[in-house]
């Protein structure tokens, strides 16, 4: 099943192709990864997924809805965590996941048994009531990716949703991620980090707004004949930039 599928993608900001014709295919359970360079287009792409920025052109279709058209039912479908952790620091954290329940338009006892799930799984039962600018990186992190997922979504749309903890935070977060994946959620997210890269079912380098590969990272490898992930993107940017002198 396809959770995601595009044609042609493209995104324009005046004359400079921010996107460009990106063509994909995402399917149910996948972890589908997106690696780049910083301004490789990595946002925009996911910002065009989740409805939030109208692209110039091509088609998207989220859980099988089309982008321009049903932009509300996809917001239903999806979770979104930008690339900045997404949480209110002057709100304490259950006034943060009421504030998501709201948005989501939970209601009010589905709110409450969400909040003691949440107080469970994250094992933050003393936090509650701390505001959230005082609890440390990694429990925040979590629960803003829980935050995001209060309405229990098909797929998650992760931007760069690693960048600026410690590798033992890292490593926490993507068992979290396999764990969603396990359970039948598309997550589909964006890394610097190429040895996140590795950790992907599938994964797409992204260049300039181009997807200069895509395929699982057992494959990359072997078809480049390189040993790690960041071999082979070093490869790709450097046959790349050779093409366009
Ligand atoms: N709203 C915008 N207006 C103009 N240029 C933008 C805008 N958003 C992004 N860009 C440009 O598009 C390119 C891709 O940006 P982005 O998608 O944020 O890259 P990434 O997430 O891979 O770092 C960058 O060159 C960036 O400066
Ligand atoms: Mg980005």
């Amino acid at each position: 099943m396809i959770s995601v599928k595009t044609t042609q993608l493209t995104k324009k900001f005046g004359s400079f192709t921010a996107v460009d014709a990106v063509d994909l295919e995402v399917y149910k359970g996948e972890i589908f990864g997106f690696l780049g360079a910083n301004g490789a287009g990595k946002s925009t792409m996911i910002r065009m997924l989740c409805g939030l920025l109208m692209p110039s052109s091509g088609e998207a279709l989220i859980d099988g809805l089309d982008i321009y058209k049903e932009s509300e039912l996809i917001k239903k479908r999806i979770g979104y965590m930008s690339q900045k952790f997404s949480l209110y620091n002057d709100l304490t954290v259950a006034e943060n996941i009421e504030f998501y329940g709201g948005v989501y338009s939970l209601d009010k006892k589905l709110i409450r048994s969400k909040k003691e799930e949440i107080a469970v799984s994250l094992n933050l039962k003393e936090e509650m009531k701390r505001l959230t600018r005082d609890v440390p990186v990694g429990l925040k992190q979590r629960l803003a990716l829980a935050c995001a997922m209060l309405h229990d979504p098909k797929i998650i749309f992760l931007d760069e949703p690693t960048s600026g903890v410690d590798p033992k935070v890292r490593k926490d977060f993507w068992n979290i991620i396999y764990d969603l994946s396990e359970h039948g959620k598309t997550v589909f997210v964006t890394t610097h980090f190429m040895e996140e890269a590795e950790y992907c079912h599938r994964l797409s380098i992204m260049q300039d707004g181009r997807i200069i590969a895509l395929d699982s990272p057992e494959n990359m490898k072997a078809i480049h004949n390189e040993k790690t992930i960041q071999d082979v993107f070093i490869k790709l940017i450097k046959r790349q930039n050779n093409d366009e002198i």
